[in-house]
């Protein structure tokens, strides 16, 4: 244990899959073993897209509830929620004073946004909030206000690291080493985990499995993985196939190595690797969905845990942002 700290945050704008878990929930709590761990429910950001009280609510317990049956120790890991430390939009202004306006003309998720607009002939802000263009500001206060050295996040996140770096360097060039310039940890081998159709699991295209729903439809939902026609006893290929590419994650070493020689072999039925798939999700999530379902019958002991999770990352920010705030002439 290293006195090094890794921040992420998780946007609670769904239900959580087995991509989110492979891509981002079992890496982190891997990492929470090795570091001081900060990881919190980024639901400001998804406020730029989660329009309803209710609905944001509920996902950001959803969050909660996910991390926590899958093994987060809240006594380890310093767990909250965004909303819950002011600093955090305190800070992103100050920032946002040291963003150039072209840097987040150029983030992604902006320029996506405005490229759509001008291909279907509309002005290019149509519908866009600003809290989607501001949305890298806000990301590189969570980051820079926590001292963070380390930021495991998806590929699609790496520009936002970069944002947040240059932000970072701009305030120390003018005010001194004051802010922790930190690093993108991305994994390669997670990267691209294949949804039922092949294409990137991902709740856009639906092809996601689904991690805490009732087991009988989460084999429903692994028995309709596309696999090509190939008959029980024909050779398969291991390098193309999906249910392959999603098994992998989930089997030890020499399990790999048996089904892989089984694909080149032929004589193993695609249904019969999906239902050894099916087996081992249940085997790892089974008893995970019953503690998950048990703490989203009790939001009381969910904001407990996420209140003192503030309380503890507030022990931080607070004087860090006074430190800021000395810099750069606001505390008096
Ligand atoms: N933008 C990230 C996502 O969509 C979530 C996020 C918000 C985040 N703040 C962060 C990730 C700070 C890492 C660090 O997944």
């Amino acid at each position: 244990m290293t006195n090094k700290i890794t921040l992420t945050g998780i946007k609670p704008s769904g239900t959580p899959h087995i991509g989110n878990y492979l891509g981002m929930i079992r890496p982190a709590l891997e990492l929470a073993e090795q570091y001081q761990a900060l990881y919190f429910i980024a639901d400001y950001h998804a406020l730029t897209t989660v329009k309803d009280g209710e609905t944001l609510r509920r996902l950001s317990y959803d969050v909660a509830a996910t991390w926590l049956a899958l093994g987060l120790d809240p006594e380890k890991v310093i767990f909250y929620r965004q909303s819950d430390i002011p600093e955090v939009p305190e800070f992103t202004w100050i920032l946002s004073c040291f963003t150039s306006k072209g840097l987040l003309n150029r983030a992604h998720a902006y320029k996506a946004a405005t490229d759509e607009n001008i291909a279907a002939g509309l002005p290019p802000d149509e519908g866009i909030n600003s809290g989607l263009f501001f949305y890298p500001v806000l990301m590189a206060a969570d980051i820079l206000l926590f001292k963070t050295n380390f930021v495991p996040v998806g590929m699609d996140q790496r520009q936002h690291i970069e944002i947040t770096r240059d932000i970072a360097m701009a305030f120390n060039s003018n005010y001194g080493e004051i802010l922790t310039v930190p690093e993108a940890v991305i994994r390669e081998e997670v990267m691209t985990i294949p949804g039922l159709d092949g294409r990137k699991m991902s709740k856009s295209y639906d092809n996601v499995i689904p991690m805490f729903a009732p087991p009988n439809l989460v084999r429903k939902t692994v028995m309709r993985i596309v696999t090509d026609s190939r008959r029980p006893e024909e050779p398969k290929d291991p390098q193309t196939d999906n249910v392959f590419a999603i098994y992998r994650h989930f089997a030890p070493a020499e399990d790999i190595a048996r089904v892989r020689q089984g694909y080149l072999k032929g004589g193993l039925a695609y249904s019969e690797i999906k239902n050894e798939l099916y087996e081992r999700l249940e085997a790892l999530f089974g008893p995970a969905r019953e503690k998950y379902t048990h703490l989203m019958n009790d939001w009381g002991y969910l904001e407990k845990v996420l209140k003192q999770g503030a309380e503890k990352a507030r022990s931080i920010s607070v004087p860090m942002l006074e430190r800021v705030k000395a810099a750069v002439g606001t505390s008096r």
